[in-house]
């Protein structure tokens, strides 16, 4: 037998402890752990704890394994929202099949077993939108899943808000990008699945009444398309309302939980057309990326409000300029020109109050909400000036840390 483990030995030592040589049916049960809000599966699938930790073991033929096994690999390497790998175990004795080891994923539970159990915080309508986003995100990262089902997807709560993950990779196929009939094929497909297995629920008298399986089904196209509508469309703006307008759309995607790759801004005569990039990243990416452009350090989700804020700087300065300017030309000169005169705009007697990045991130907030009111893009200087004037005072001054210095980057 030959065991396959990523990273190799530390998670997998115990677990090369088990009867591997057995098939997965006839293991001990005592060796074993029930999960009981599982989704329902064409393999044995086993669940075992080990060093504390719980896996799930899959048996299934060693091409599919190896299949499984890299492709799961990758996602998780690109922060992909999917069960994480540990391992294969092939050449078991007999001819058996190989089993895929994955990391059990803490505090899910199947689609399948909450459609059974709705409850007033998850609503169909929630589910069944998060699991649109998830096969947004894996169809923007150019994976074709074949197999979307309430039984291959994982739910979990993140924060208050609803994620959903895959668990089944098999019959998953990565392409550099997918072409509208694929994504439509995939989406058939989960369609035609998702309805199966509700009118099954339905059957075992397990779905709550007014719950209809075919409508609830036939609303995932509709729910895919506006939200790959929201996060791919390109859009006009006129050119005085064009930097609070792509700040809202840049909100608006990452509201949704989508991260912004690059922004184009190209001017025509009936406007500017905003062209996005979205793109999944891997967790930090964005303190990181700031950091190295900026020299700033701040939490993540400071670090990706600034980020979009520098990136539809970037390309008003393209725009500007008529050409390229290269992001650390635009990152010094972000610094400069917005983040700082924002940071210097707080009076002494008020600084402290709340961290800079967090006084920035609310100016922002600011800016767009005068802006709205304005009907035009009031810009970030006077947004600043009437934020101290306005709102900073009345934070709390409890909230003040005595130990915040406020340096300059
Ligand atoms: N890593 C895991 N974490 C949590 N649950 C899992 C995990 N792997 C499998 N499961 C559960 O086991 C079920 C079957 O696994 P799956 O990989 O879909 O097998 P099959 O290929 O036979 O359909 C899933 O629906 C899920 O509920
Ligand atoms: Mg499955």
């Amino acid at each position: 037998m030959r065991y396959l483990f990523r990273p190799p030995g530390t998670d997998g030592a115990e677990l090369l402890t088990l009867p591997w040589h057995q098939p997965l049916e006839e293991w001990d049960p005592d060796l074993l752990l029930e999960v009981p809000q599982r989704g329902i599966s064409r393999h044995v699938v086993r669940f075992v704890a080990a060093q504390g930790k719980v896996f799930a073991l899959k048996e299934i033929g060693e091409h599919l394994a190896r299949h499984e096994y890299d492709l799961l690999g990758d996602f998780e390497e690109e922060g992909l929202p999917s069960v994480s790998v540990l391992g294969i175990c092939v050449d078991r004795p007999d001819g058996q099949d190989a089993i895929l080891v994955t990391r059990y994923l803490e505090y899910s539970m199947s689609y399948r077993y909450l459609f059974s159990r709705p409850s007033a915080r998850q609503s169909v309508d929630q589910l069944m939108d998060t699991l649109a986003v998830l096969l947004v995100r894996l169809h923007l990262a150019g994976i074709f899943w074949g197999d979307c089902s309430l039984s291959n997807t994982l739910f979990r709560l993140d924060a208050g808000a609803l994620a959903a993950y895959l668990v089944d990779a098999e019959t998953a196929e990565r392409h550099p990008s997918l072409t509208r009939g694929q994504r439509h094929y995939d989406l058939d497909l989960a369609r035609e699945r998702v309805g199966a297995e509700l009118l099954d629920l339905q059957y075992g008298e397990l779905l709550p009444d007014g719950v209809d399986p075919i409508e609830v089904a036939d609303s995932l196209p509709v729910r895919y398309a506006s939200l790959w509508d929201e996060v791919t469309h390109e859009e006009v703006f006129r050119a005085d309302e064009q930097r609070y307008r792509v700040a809202e759309r840049l909100q608006r995607l990452n509201d949704l939980g989508f991260d912004v790759g690059e922004v184009e801004l190209v001017t025509s005569d009936e406007g500017a057309r905003l062209r996005v990039e979205t793109r999944v990243s891997a967790p930090g990416q964005h303190r990181r990326e700031l950091f190295r452009l900026t020299g700033l350090e701040v939490q993540e989700n400071q670090a990706r409000r600034l980020l979009n804020d520098l990136r539809s700087f970037r390309a008003y300065l393209e725009q500007k300029a008529g050409g390229p300017v290269s992001e650390t030309v635009a990152g010094a000169r972000w610094l400069a020109e917005v983040y700082q005169p924002v940071v210097d705009a707080i009076p002494p007697e008020l600084a402290g109050r709340l961290e800079p990045a967090e006084v920035f991130h609310e100016v922002l907030e600011h800016r767009w909400f005068l802006s709205e009111q304005a009907g035009r893009d009031v810009g970030t200087t006077e947004a600043a000036r009437s934020y101290v004037r306005t709102v900073l005072p009345s934070m709390p001054p409890e909230l003040t840390t005595p130990s915040v210095i406020v340096t300059r980057p």
